[in-house]
């Protein structure tokens, strides 16, 4: 491994540095090797992110973005982050074996809902403590549990939502452990209550115009609305066992509704699922529309592959086109092998026209929580095939399997010039394999992509340079760990899935 002492030292100091892999250009090993390296990487990583993430959970239950509290200042609670972190801290506590490590998991979950709790009830610039808790909209909070209350893009309606899902797996956790579980009678009750303030706050609001989760575009966002429709399915479902029958019904009302929406964002003409319609404020310049955070949706919303999920043609392709896109406007993609001779595949930022640079607006960078929602796609989408048995390449979604590592799938398809009907590959052939494969190969890319750009500590902030690879932005943003832990487990997932096929 070729490492520069000028990258050991500045990774012991905590700097921003390109860990690994920055020796010159190697060529590209072979993928077994390749993939125990990643797998090697990840191992050690995983363990270095679930500290930096538990390192920024304060005691009274608030999860900060960032420990950063200036340049930029991240130093809050903010709904969304902390809903999406939890959900992998849930994750966790599920697969722990560990004792004491488990408890300790535990308590972050218990504290964060009592946290949640306390918020919800107090009157924020969002709005007033009404019926349908208007209030709830505001995206963040002091670390006190006091509304932040100055200028800020609100509300935002994705965070409830994304804190409703977050909760429904805190109840069914605790339901499965039975008696020696994360949370007593008294604590079971506080989650129920912030759950359905969640869930009525969504049941109510979801028609808002609202800002996006990346907090620039107000309109109506394909990333709000999966999220809102899977909170009241599931929310639905949950009062409808608990015997709330008038909320269930509700619920399921408006999630119909929001299905239709959804299905509106596909566009065919561009040929991806656009990010926002009906924009009335915010930035005005994501001409493109194309954005990472339909792929986020996905990903925080799909459950048993019923909707949008990893393995559906349109999210594939637009999976593809983000990637296409990012792979030609970084510099630092022209680089597609590391120096450990790791294949590399592209850093993925938020949207091409971006231009927050992590403190100010300039130019958009890479973003690790992008990078890494791209390599879990990948492998949720190996899973999904998996499980089904049966991959099919049509004309909709063969740019996407085209560009997949190796060229398996130029052989199955005939080469794209002279591609003419569907190819239909089922578990019994040996090629079915080799798709999976293809999959797990590019996400392993997507993951040495990250492992390029972080740190010999393992630390993880909010973006790396797209001229430079170094790091930048908030240092140790709590979603970038999440992020990878997230994708990590579903690797883990995928490869346990493989040695029975
Ligand atoms: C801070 C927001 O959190 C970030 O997402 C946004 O891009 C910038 N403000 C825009 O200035
Ligand atoms: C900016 C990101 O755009 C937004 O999604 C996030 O909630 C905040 N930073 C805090 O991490």
């Amino acid at each position: 491994m070729a490492k520069t002492l000028a990258c050991v030292v500045s990774a012991v100091l905590g700097f921003s540095a390109i860990g690994y892999g920055a020796g010159s250009q190697t060529e590209k090993i072979p993928n077994a090797q390749a993939q125990a390296t990643v797998q090697f990487w990840l191992e050690q990583q995983m363990r270095k992110s679930a500290r930096h993430m538990t390192d920024n959970f304060l005691g009274n239950g608030a999860v900060l973005a960032s420990p950063s509290k200036a340049d930029p200042d991240y130093y809050y609670h903010w709904t969304r982050d902390a809903a999406l972190t939890m959900a992998t801290v849930a994750r966790l506590y599920e697969t722990e074996t560990d004792h004491t490590e488990r408890n300790r998991l535990g308590e972050f979950m218990r504290n964060y809902a009592v946290f949640v709790r306390g918020i919800n009830d107090r009157p924020t610039a969002s709005g007033p403590v009404d019926a349908y808790y208007t209030n709830i909209g505001e995206p963040k909070y002091y670390v006190d549990g006091s509304p932040y209350d100055r200028p800020w893009g609100r509300p935002q309606t994705d965070g409830p939502a994304l804190g409703a899902l977050t909760l429904l797996n805190f109840l069914s956790i605790a339901a499965a452990d039975g008696q020696s579980t994360f949370v007593d009678q008294g604590e079971v009750r506080v989650i129920k209550e912030a759950l359905t303030q969640y869930l009525d706050y969504t049941a109510h609001h979801w028609q808002t115009p609202t800002f996006d989760l990346w907090e620039e575009v107000k309109g109506r966002h394909f990333y709000n609305v999966l999220a809102q429709r899977r909170a009241l399915l599931r929310g639905a479902q949950w009062m409808q066992k608990n015997g709330d029958k008038a909320r269930a019904s509700h619920y399921s009302a408006q999630a119909r509704l929001l299905t239709a929406v959804a299905e509106s964002y596909w566009d065919d003409k561009r040929g991806y699922i656009v990010a926002t319609h009906d924009r009335s404020g915010g930035i005005d310049y994501k001409n493109s529309n194309l954005d990472v955070a339909v792929i986020l949706a996905v990903l925080h919303t799909d459950d048993q592959g019923e909707f949008f999920a990893p393995t559906d043609d349109r999210v594939l392709l637009t999976a593809y086109r983000i990637s296409q896109s990012f792979k030609q406007l970084f510099p630092i993609n022209q680089r597609n092998v590391d120096g450990d001779g790791l294949a590399l595949a592209p850093g993925i930022g938020r949207y091409p026209e971006d231009r927050y640079d992590g403190v100010t607006n300039s130019q958009g960078h890479g973003w690790f929580i992008a990078t890494a929602a791209l390599a879990e796609l990948h492998y949720r989408a190996a899973l999904g095939f998996a499980k089904a048995g049966r991959v099919e390449i049509n004309a909709q979604n063969r740019a996407f399997f085209a560009s997949l590592p190796g060229s398996l799938v130029a052989t199955l398809t005939g080469g794209q010039e002279r591609f003419t009907k569907d190819v239909v590959v089922k578990s019994s052939q040996d090629s079915f394999r080799a798709v999976i494969n293809a999959l797990l190969e590019s996400g392993d890319q997507y993951v040495a992509r990250i492992r390029h750009h972080a740190n010999l500590v393992g630390e993880l902030d909010e973006q790396f340079d797209r001229n430079t690879g170094f790091m930048r932005g908030a240092r140790h943003l709590t979603w970038s760990y999440a992020s990878l832990l997230s994708a990590s487990d579903h690797r883990r997932q995928l490869l346990e899935w493989l040695k029975d096929l």
